[in-house]
């Protein structure tokens, strides 16, 4: 199994609360510190596409505008409602002076 680092930020770029779109191959991310603790996952919902950029971030997960879905942001699973899609969520660590998401391959 391989390991890649891909960065996506500088390391002293987010202020805690704050949140970044990215784009890593072609697909919409957004990454966000909340605390010292800095989640990866895709910009949009996956229940109708409707953009999570803005989308409400409280304890670890994010509730989608559109319809209030909410997903854990460590896990992706849907909590409200119970079992819908998940959302999809990428590991992203502080490295160096960088913020990376892990791909594993
Ligand atoms: S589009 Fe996000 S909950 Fe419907």
């Amino acid at each position: 199994m391989g390991v890649t680092y891909i960065p996506v930020a500088r390391a002293d770029e987010l202020e805690p609360g704050e949140r970044k779109a990215v784009e890593l191959n072609g697909r919409a991310l957004v990454v966000a510190r909340l605390e010292d603790d800095y989640f990866a996952f895709s910009r949009y919902c996956p229940h109708e596409s409707a953009d999570l950029m803005n989308g409400p971030i409280l304890a670890g997960k994010v509730r989608c505008d559109n319809h209030g879905y909410c997903f854990d942001l460590s896990s992706g699973e849907c909590l409200l409602p119970k079992g819908a899609d998940p959302l999809t969520v990428l590991p992203v660590e502080e490295r160096g002076e960088e913020l990376c998401i892990r791909i594993e391959w």
